[in-house]
């Protein structure tokens, strides 16, 4: 997929939080060697670094668009890209983190014990993911994907949902795990400005499907889950537009 840093930045504060939520439950103080995986622009790479000066911070990831925005920030960042499907590094990190990246993952059960042999030993693997695919800002637009005049193009488009329920990856990690933190959070975000919910999934999970549509069908489909959407999240009296955003948090001392 081709990702737009311009509109992912759009609602930069409401998706730095999680980050910020999950770095503060880090148990880990001095590592050597951290690796965030999907730092797209690296605002999040930047705060790990803030937070572990001494450490050789890398940020991976596989777009380059979001990776030539990453690049603008300060020196002292290692930036690789890499299709996370087939990172095999030779070296093993204190922390592996990832923020709102490995749910564009499949296969949970094999990439996390895969993720787990790239911890060194004392070290922590902290990973946050959305677990929305619930909410009708997603099957909103599963439902229109599916309905005739686009079923055709799309179905091929269409995932399941990948994120796993949060027993499943107590069972995954509890057997070679040191310590074990898995909560989830439902943020209650206040947005702004007009049909806010559509320009957040438009950053995200609906870009894919309006790439694998020509041009006049992209425009067709955008109005009417625009329309849907709007219906769903709508604007309150005040001008505010509130949209629940559930998030799965791991930390797994290893
Ligand atoms: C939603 S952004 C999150 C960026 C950053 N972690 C943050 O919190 O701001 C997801 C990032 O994961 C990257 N990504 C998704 N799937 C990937 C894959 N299979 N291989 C490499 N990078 C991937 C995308 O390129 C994108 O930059």
């Amino acid at each position: 997929m081709s990702w737009d840093p311009q509109q992912y930045a759009r609602f930069s504060g409401q998706r730095l939080r999680p980050a910020l939520d999950l770095i503060a439950r880090i148990p880990i103080e001095y590592p050597k060697t951290v690796v965030d995986l999907g730092c797209g622009t690296g605002n999040v790479t930047r705060v790990l670094r803030e937070r572990w000066p001494r450490a050789k911070v890398t940020g991976i990831d596989g777009s380059p668009q979001m990776l030539a925005e990453a690049r603008k920030l300060e020196e002292g960042l290692v930036w690789e890209q890499c299709e996370l499907a087939a990172w095999t590094p030779t070296e093993q990190f204190d922390l592996v983190f990832s923020n709102a990246a490995l749910h564009w993952l499949d296969g949970h059960p094999v990439l996390f014990a895969r993720l787990c042999r790239n911890v060194a030993a004392g070290g922590v693997l902290a990973v946050q993911m959305p677990r929305n695919f619930g909410a009708p800002s997603h099957t909103l637009m599963h439902e229109l994907a599916l309905s005739p005049p686009w079923r055709e193009a799309l179905a091929g488009s269409l995932r399941p949902q990948p994120v796993l329920a949060p027993d499943a990856y107590y069972d995954l990690l509890a057997p070679q795990a040191r310590s074990l933190d898995i909560w989830e959070s439902e943020y209650l975000q206040i947005l702004e400005g007009e049909n806010p919910v559509a320009e957040w999934t438009k950053g995200t999970w609906l870009a894919p499907m309006l790439a694998a549509l020509s041009p006049p069908a992209r425009v067709a489909f955008e109005a009417e889950y625009r329309r849907l959407v709007a219906q769903a999240y709508p604007r309150r009296p005040d001008g505010k537009t509130l949209f629940p955003f559930r998030r799965l948090f791991i930390v797994a001392g290893l």
